[in-house]
């Protein structure tokens, strides 16, 4: 999406930017979607129908909001998505309502998001870091990359990483750049085999995951504004729309701190209810910590060694102890058996006791 074209010339550079440009805060600390991926016993036929018996037991997610949350308008067609999971791989189905589908690149790894999209991130161990990113068009061009960290980090996008064993499929229920008739919109089925997932773990074992097991993912859709000039669909120079699972409350996916959570069950059939994340309080509060330290550091040069002097408000989980060396900070946090540690990169993890 966006962010990527704009984060890639502008991330070499972001050593360059003014000290005092601020770096955005998601609003909002509410608890993430969470979807429960079923399982299945018969495999989706990859190809972009969702006719298949085995969807029938998957229930649709939510329709699809704008990045930004409720203070921006619903997007103006519907999208939402499903997913099931077996030994083999992750199975996602969406659906995107559309009158005019329309698409142009046809080349493997090109920048997709500068056609209308859909995008799927998942960061499996939820560190923040090492996390996959898919994008394809309604031609099923695909592009798939690898980010060792959020941009505003320093992370990069791994061009070259393929996603092994990839099956995607796209079905137009209407015609393809044909602006002279409305279109009902396109199917999207993508099978992502679980070896390969588990190289985006730190422990590179959990995958297949187990029953009850969550990952971190999101779902995006990229929309452009278009006019229709000589019998063909043309994209306006305006910025495009960003719709979106679960609203990241700042108009930037590279923040799997806000990103859905999928938890697996091993049950064919549903209802299964979805267990909110209980150290997903702990986590915000690392971020809000995060977050305070970069502004502080983006003013004054410095990270600040006393989380009393960075104005974030006292918690009830406790007061994260703070480390400050030259190559940055690292906040711990003891919650139960666990402790969590947020370093200056925003890798998140659970350090043990
Ligand atoms: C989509 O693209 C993949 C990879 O190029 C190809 O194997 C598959 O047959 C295509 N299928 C559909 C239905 O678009
Ligand atoms: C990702 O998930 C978070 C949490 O639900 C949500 O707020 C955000 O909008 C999602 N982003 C995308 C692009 O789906």
């Amino acid at each position: 999406m966006r962010h990527t074209t704009v984060m890639l010339p502008l991330l070499a550079g972001l050593a360059l930017l003014p000290a005092a440009e601020p770096l955005p805060v998601p609003a909002g600390a509410d608890h993430p979607r969470g979807y429960v991926a079923l399982k299945t016993s018969v495999p989706p036929k990859i190809d972009g129908k969702l006719d298949d018996e085995c969807w029938k037991a998957a229930p649709w997610s939510e329709e699809f909001v704008d990045i930004e949350g409720d203070k921006k308008p619903k997007p103006a067609h519907r999208t939402r998505m499903k997913m099931l999971w077996d030994d083999k791989a992750l199975y996602i189905a969406a659906e995107l309502t559309e009158p005019h589908v329309w698409a142009t690149l046809t080349e493997h790894d090109s920048v997709i998001f500068q056609d209308p999209d859909f995008e799927v991130f998942i960061d499996p161990d939820g560190d923040s870091h090492d996390y996959a990113e898919l994008e394809l068009n309604a031609k099923n061009t695909t592009w798939d990359l690898l980010l060792t960290k959020p941009y505003k980090d320093g992370g990069r996008a791994i061009n070259g990483w393929e996603i092994i064993g990839l099956k995607t499929g796209v079905h137009i229920d209407g015609t393809l750049n044909d602006p002279s008739d409305r279109d009902t919109g396109w199917t999207v089925e993508i099978a992502w085999p679980w070896v390969g997932l588990g190289e985006l773990m730190a422990d590179k074992k959990s995958a297949p995951p187990k029953d009850g097991d969550q990952w971190r993912i999101n779902f995006s859709r990229v929309e452009w504004d278009f006019v229709v000039k000589n019998g063909k669909y043309e994209k306006l120079k305006k910025p495009e729309h960003n719709w979106v699972w679960s609203p990241q409350g700042v108009i930037d996916m590279h923040r799997p701190e806000r990103w859905g959570y999928v938890q697996f069950s091993e049950k064919a059939a549903g209802p299964v209810a979805f267990v909110p994340d209980p150290r997903h309080p702990v986590k915000m509060l690392l971020h809000e910590i995060y977050y305070a330290q970069h502004a502080h550091h983006r003013k004054h040069g410095k990270y600040l060694p006393r989380v009393a002097d960075l104005g974030v408000p006292k918690s009830a989980l406790g007061t994260p102890e703070m480390e400050v060396s030259s190559f940055g900070f690292e906040a711990k946090l003891k919650s139960g058996k666990e402790t969590w540690v947020i370093g200056a990169d925003a890798r998140i993890r659970n350090v043990g006791r």
